[in-house]
């Protein structure tokens, strides 16, 4: 598995990530009720800039990531009693049939098989459980200054109809945030993220 983020990650904590991930947990907080005994699963946790924000509202959260250099920085933050478990590969690496919440901020865009992930999703989350999903919407690729990766964005219909077929129903997605980026010197672009909230069926 190639680590993308490896060259990253010791950097990654930085102002406006910090900020970026402030306003996702924001967002989420401020339409999900979230229940302390929820076990909670954040997809490309990254180095935990989301999920330790959340750590105190639930009972459990799993941190799943494809990079262990961006785990080895979360690890690095971690407090012993911390109810964390660390998961290292994409979606399909945790097989249990019990999470009650899943939440990700700017990773889905990263995810190569939306349709697969989103079914393996479906088969590890108990009944009624909440997935929110924080990203771009549809952009031109110049937010990854055009590297290579899966998903320029995404439209937030296609992507509710992928969470429809997998046993979910999209209860809201909206624009939350407008990142303004100048990825080209001298051109400012906008970027919208919206937050996506499903239930699982
Ligand atoms: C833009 S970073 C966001 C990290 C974190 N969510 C945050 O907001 O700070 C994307 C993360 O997704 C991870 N990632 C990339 N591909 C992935 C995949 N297929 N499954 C899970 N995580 C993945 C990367 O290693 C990286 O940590």
């Amino acid at each position: 598995m190639i680590d993308s983020f490896a060259s990253r990650a010791a950097e990654w904590d930085v102002a406006p990530k910090i900020e970026m991930t402030r306003k996702f947990v924001e967002a989420l907080k401020s339409r999900v009720k979230i229940n302390k005994s929820w076990k909670a699963l954040e997809i490309g946790a990254g180095t935990g800039l989301v999920g330790l924000q959340l750590l105190p509202d639930v009972s459990k959260v799993v941190f799943e990531d494809t990079s262990e250099a961006m785990l080895d920085v979360l690890r690095s933050k971690l407090q012993p009693d911390d109810e964390v478990e660390i998961v290292h590969g994409e979606v399909f690496a945790y097989q249990q049939q019990d999470i009650d919440f899943v939440f990700s901020c700017m990773a889905f865009h990263h995810i190569p098989d939306m349709e697969a992930a989103l079914k393996h999703l479906s088969a590890i989350t108990r009944q009624g459980a909440v997935v929110v999903v924080g990203d771009l919407r549809t952009e031109d690729g110049s937010f990854h200054r055009y590297e290579p990766i899966p998903h320029k964005g995404f439209d937030t219909e296609a992507l509710s109809q992928l969470f429809g077929n997998a046993g979910f129903e999209t209860e809201l997605m909206e624009t939350y945030n407008v990142l303004s980026r100048e990825r080209t010197e001298g051109i400012v672009t906008d970027y919208e993220q919206f937050i996506l909230i499903a239930r699982r069926k």
